[in-house]
């Protein structure tokens, strides 16, 4: 009985947050994007020698992005093209292929990085080519907003 009761209880929490992810996918795909922003922050003042360099933190920057990139995919439903102050452009639902393989793209290239970098100088490299992903994909299938 306890037992049923606690699967019953994790049942529901795991519902919650695939409902939140569904009902509003602008928001969860904004959230993702928002720790990406952070995480490049977070790595772009370790390169510049703002921050120490700690290999905890650089190993976290391209987890972050990798775990963003396997999500980011399955939050553009139909429905979410406008509203919730979107910068989706348009061109994601009219190249939905190109767009994902960016993401797979973005994905891979963050996970040999996490798995790679050792030191300042190997996180250097790896984040000034993995961060080459966030522009490029910017460009074409985000709305610049004035
Ligand atoms: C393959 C495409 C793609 C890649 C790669 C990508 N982004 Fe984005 N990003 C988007 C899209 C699409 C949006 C707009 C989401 C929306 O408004 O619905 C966005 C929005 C953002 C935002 C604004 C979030 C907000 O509050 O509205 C930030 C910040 C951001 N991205 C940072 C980054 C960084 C940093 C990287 C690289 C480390 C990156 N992105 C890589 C597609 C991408």
């Amino acid at each position: 009985m306890l037992i049923r009761t606690s699967i019953a209880i994790v049942a529901i929490a795991f519902g919650v947050s695939a409902v939140i992810a569904q009902s509003d996918p602008t928001a969860a795909r904004k959230a993702l994007m928002k720790e990406n922003g952070a995480q490049a922050k977070a790595g772009a003042a370790m390169v510049k020698g703002e921050a120490p360099f700690d290999l905890a933190k650089a190993k976290l920057v391209f987890t972050t992005y990798a775990d963003a990139a396997g999500k980011m995919p399955g939050l553009f439903p139909d429905n979410s093209k406008t509203g919730g102050e979107t910068t989706a452009a348009p061109k994601i639902w009219e190249d939905m292929n190109g767009f994902k393989a960016a993401f797979a793209k973005f994905g891979s290239e963050s996970k040999a990085a996490a798995d790679s970098v050792k030191d300042l100088d190997s996180f250097k490299a790896a984040f000034g080519n993995v961060g080459k992903n966030c522009g490029g994909c910017h460009e074409l299938y985000r709305i610049k907003k004035s």
